[in-house]
């Protein structure tokens, strides 16, 4: 009976692997940094007194503060149930399924690949080059093929940032040809970084943006789209009708104000500076081959034997992300900068395994 139910569906939907996600990996243990999410958590206060009614399609303080923080028109932002379901929309707003493609650059951020498949759109891979940065020219030669291009910066796993120059030459060859997204869920972490400007003078560039990271707001699921006027309209006829909950809309306006931006802005500090010592510590650590350039709140690492560290800091309930499986990242975990204690006990778990 279940299997003729499951030849019902898509043929796509039969073959499709899901998202591994932290939460369904699982595990267990009580220091979690698996997940790139922020060690704590913010008070906010919420009016229920309205929860009897639809919420605004796009509510107007969440607009306008992200639009001020980001430096952009409110014109130029949608709020998304996370930068997820923002990958998601893109693809289903400019990909013809069956017909058109993505393109994707390994390694990456793994829901490109899988809201493609689901959306039946095809997937062109090119790989990051020998420094994990995006090979610019060989994706300037596919622009014919592709109408998306998913660039991730900083790049999960790997941290590395865009070329801005670079960039820049890209999005010119791809004027009416394919849509630049730059992923920049990260951003807060290296601001300098951050593309926002370009949008500016390319209509065919897309911010991803969340505050599932920097703003300690992961379980809420609220992220953003910047882009061009024509991109946002077009993007809002192909979003469900009432995208944000009304208490997601009010926390997220609540994190959104001068307040709320300055928390953020000293843990991003506080974080940034446990990046660096926490790095320093690995780099004297043997057992560990390579610690890649980190400008998220993860570190990736490779190690001699990545297999053993991963199970018995398991063992000792501190929760990794493995990398290992995947091409180029052999021995390679990703490790979320957690509180000072959980980094203190993470440095203290691989001490002992690895001396
Ligand atoms: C690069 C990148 N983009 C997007 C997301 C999704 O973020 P959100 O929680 O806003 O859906 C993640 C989550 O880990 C990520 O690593």
């Amino acid at each position: 009976m279940s299997s003729k139910l499951t030849l019902l569906a898509r043929k796509n939907v039969q073959e499709l692997t899901p998202y591994q996600s932290a939460r369904r990996i699982g595990g267990t243990g009580d220091v979690w940094l698996n997940a790139n999410e922020a060690p704590d958590c913010g008070h906010y206060s919420l009016d229920c007194s309205r929860l009897n009614r639809y919420p605004e399609f796009q509510p107007e303080s969440v607009i306008k503060g992200y639009a001020a923080y980001a430096g952009v028109k409110p014109e130029q932002v949608i709020t998304t149930r996370g930068a997820d379901e923002a990958i998601e929309l893109l693809i289903r707003t400019f990909c013809e399924p069956g017909v058109d493609s993505i393109l994707i650059n390994p390694p990456t951020y793994g829901m490109y690949e899988v809201s493609a498949e689901t959306c039946g759109v095809n997937i062109i891979k090119q790989d990051l080059d020998a420094n994990f940065d995006p090979d610019y020219d060989a994706i300037t030669a596919q622009l014919e093929s592709v109408n998306i291009v998913f660039l991730c910066a900083p790049n999960n796993p790997t941290g590395n940032v865009l070329n801005t120059d670079r960039l820049t030459d890209l999005l010119n060859a791809a004027k009416g040809k394919a849509i630049i997204v730059c992923d920049e869920a990260y951003i807060e972490f290296c601001p300098a970084a951050s593309q926002v400007s370009l949008l500016q003078d390319f209509d065919n560039l897309v911010i991803l943006r969340t505050l599932s990271k920097a703003f300690a707001l992961a379980s809420i699921r609220c992220g953003f789209a910047l882009a061009s006027e024509t991109v946002i309209g077009l993007l809002s006829k192909v979003i469900p009708p009432y995208p944000v909950p009304e208490p997601v809309a009010q926390i997220a306006s609540q994190a959104l104000t001068e307040s709320g931006i300055q928390v953020m802005t000293a843990r991003v500090e506080q974080l940034n500076g446990m990046r660096s010592a926490f790095i320093d510590e690995l780099n004297q650590l043997q057992g560990v081959e390579k610690v890649f350039p980190a400008t998220g709140n993860f570190v990736l690492v490779q190690f001699i034997d990545s297999q053993k560290v991963f199970s018995l800091l398991g063992k000792q309930g501190i929760v990794l992300r493995d990398f290992s499986s995947k091409a180029r990242l052999e021995n390679c975990i990703r490790i979320t900068l957690g509180s000072v204690t959980e980094m203190h006990s993470t440095l203290v778990a691989l001490k002992s395994v690895l001396s």
